[in-house]
């Protein structure tokens, strides 16, 4: 990060209130270098003038709190003290129609709400490690991002906020630093989830973790919330007072930030953000459907889709969605200078690094948008598409010669979209596509250069984590040479299905927190265990897979293995605690592969390869 600018903005301000504004970093985020991505602190500090507006009492903490990019000393804090629980409805700064930072007359923030914050080693809050002070404005949506500093690696803090001067406070949250680089780390835990839209059912998947305390971190892989209007998805859905704000589909900065606060009024969302600090990184959904570098589903800048869909432009839609996902989510700034990049790394001592990548709005070459998914079919083994651009592909390969390098045990890979080859077709449904185009399946060149990366430097150990499909997956990590359905030994000499020799690691792909699969919201038992039996016969590196349940999974990782557990949630209808332990693998250090039980694998619902017994 640079700090020149902020130095010469400090010098501007009248002395001490510096602090307070720059201790809340979602002014300068995402990028203070960006005209619509970072807010100036000096003319938001010349506007406000501290202890004139709101009374500690008009005051609330509207959504909670919430932790994440953990590091081995410090951890991102996340509240919002507001005097309203709806969003800014303020775009003056991005139609282009008002003077920048004009914040019209109902919401102009003329005084900060000035908030306090404090992290302590007990639940009690007594013993206070550090403490600071932050505020907060209309600009960023009354959001209060921090980072607290100088913690101890690989330990439970606790934290709350508080109005200043005043006993209006926070939940007490907690969270965990990451252990540092070179510590030796026996054990981590991780949920892993996507795919959480808020009108096709309640997010009881993210409460399961947490009221089973089951996990160290959370690991968000998109689809945190959904662009579409209240019609605009498969169907109405059922009746369960699930309808996410705006009722339209998101294109202006209130509209983004109104559906993440619609959002984080879930209950067993809340709990999870209070419990866990998460990693997250953003699918398509966070911006628009199918999105990719210049466009989206349904909006490409073309005539068409200006006269009838956009109200803004492709480029300033993505600004608006990305400047809320900022402001809402416990994420840190990764590159002052890349207002786009998301995609980071975090080491777990010698045991994990985590790789996130953004395979969708980075820089993704032109995906399926329908109307052109036979040009996407044609061109998808071209050796210049790319799902993350040349930038992030050749950092993503560093990462994981530099992990292998540096010793550690295993490579964690958080995927938006499904890596393995999957092959979707269905005799009895000719016309259907047999491929996922939107998933690495549109991308093989970007997939073949990732596996020949591990297989010609020999990097071992490597777990690749995708959501977005809405269905479970866990295929051994490898490269087919042949797209037959029904493959003979020969089509594939360097791999063995019934062992997993030739194989590089394995793909866990979780399913959807509430988002509908096969069956929409309400799957019939019987359609969607027909698609899992066929799909197992027919893709020869899946090992099981559940079309079925909505749900998430836990990897409990020890250097000697990758222990992963499926759960699907039986209804999302209704806000309940019930939940199956759908199935359990395990990838043995070394083994490259999923682990074959000489019984079978342990699975409940599903289906999975037989092996005959040996
Ligand atoms: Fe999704």
């Amino acid at each position: 990060m640079k700090s020149a600018p902020v130095l010469a903005i400090l010098s501007l301000l009248p002395a001490g209130s510096f602090a307070s504004w720059a201790g809340n970093i979602n002014y300068l985020s995402p990028s203070m270098h960006h005209p619509s991505l970072g807010i100036s602190i000096r003319r938001v500090a010349k506007r406000n003038v501290p202890g004139t507006e709101y009374t500690p009492q008009q005051l609330n903490f509207t959504h909670g709190v919430a932790s994440g990019d953990p590091h081995a000393s410090s951890v991102i804090l996340w509240t919002r003290a507001a005097p309203m629980m709806h969003s800014v409805n303020d775009d003056g700064a991005v139609t282009g129609l008002s003077p920048m930072f004009w914040h019209g007359p109902e919401v102009t923030s003329t005084a900060p709400v000035c908030v306090e914050w404090k992290v302590a080693k007990d639940k009690a809050m007594k013993q206070t490690v550090c403490n600071g002070k932050a505020y907060t404005s209309s600009d960023i949506d009354f959001t209060v991002k921090v980072e607290a500093k100088h913690l101890k690696p690989f330990t439970n803090y606790y934290y709350q906020f508080n109005i200043c001067n005043s006993n209006i406070k926070s939940p007490i949250g907690r969270t965990k630093t990451a252990p540092g680089e070179n510590d030796h780390l026996a054990r981590a835990r991780f949920a892993v989830y996507s795919c959480a839209f808020y009108a096709y059912g309640y997010f009881n998947a993210y409460g399961q973790s947490a009221r089973k305390d089951s996990v160290d971190y959370v690991l968000h892989l998109g689809d945190y919330i959904y662009e579409y209007a209240r019609y605009g998805y498969t169907g109405e859905g059922p009746d369960i007072d699930r309808v996410p704000q705006p009722e339209h589909e998101l294109f202006t900065l209130y509209d983004y930030r109104e559906r993440f606060a619609t959002h984080r009024t879930d209950e067993d969302l809340l709990l999870s953000h209070r419990m866990f600090p998460w990693i997250a990184t953003w699918d398509d959904h966070e911006v628009a459907n199918n999105a990719w570098r210049d466009g989206h589903f349904k909006m490409n800048n073309t005539e068409n889709t200006f006269i009838e869909d956009d109200p803004v432009s492709v480029g300033q839609r993505k600004m608006n969605a990305v400047r809320a996902y900022f402001e809402w989510m416990p994420i840190r700034q990764v590159d002052m200078d890349d207002n786009l990049r998301i995609w980071r790394s975090t080491a777990f001592g010698d045991l994990v690094d985590l790789v996130m990548l953004d395979t969708r709005h980075y820089d993704r070459s032109i995906t399926t948008l329908w109307y052109n998914d036979d040009y996407i079919s044609k061109i998808s083994g071209e050796p210049n598409r790319s799902q993350m651009g040349p930038r992030q592909e050749s950092w993503f390969f560093r990462q994981l010669s530099e992990s292998h390098k540096r010793g550690t045990t295993w490579r964690l890979v958080g995927s938006q979209t499904v890596f393995s080859y999957l092959n979707l077709g269905d005799p009895s449904e000719p016309d259907e596509p047999s491929f996922r185009l939107d998933a690495w399946q549109g991308y093989t060149a970007s997939r073949n250069r990732t596996l020949h990366h591990l297989y010609s430097n020999n990097i071992p150990n490597n777990i690749v984590l995708a959501g977005d499909s809405h269905a479970s997956w866990v295929s051994d990590l490898v490269w087919l040479n042949s797209t037959d359905p029904d493959p003979r030994p020969e089509d594939h000499p360097d791999y063995d299905p019934r062992t997993g020799r030739g194989s590089i690691g394995v793909e866990f792909a979780s399913t959807s927190v509430a988002s509908p699969g096969i069956g929409g919201w309400d799957p019939k038992r019987e359609e969607t265990q027909e698609k899992s039996d066929l799909f197992i016969k027919t893709n020869p590196s899946l090992q099981w897979t559940d079309q079925h349940h909505r749900g998430y999974m836990e990897l409990d990782i020890s250097h000697e293995k990758v222990k992963t557990t499926y759960f699907g949630i039986p209804s999302v209808l209704s806000r309940n605690r019930k939940e199956i332990q759908m199935a359990q693998f395990e990838v043995y250090r070394d083994e490259n592969k999923v682990h074959r039980p000489a019984g079978g694998f342990n699975t409940k619902s599903g289906s999975a390869k037989k092996y005959p017994k040996v």
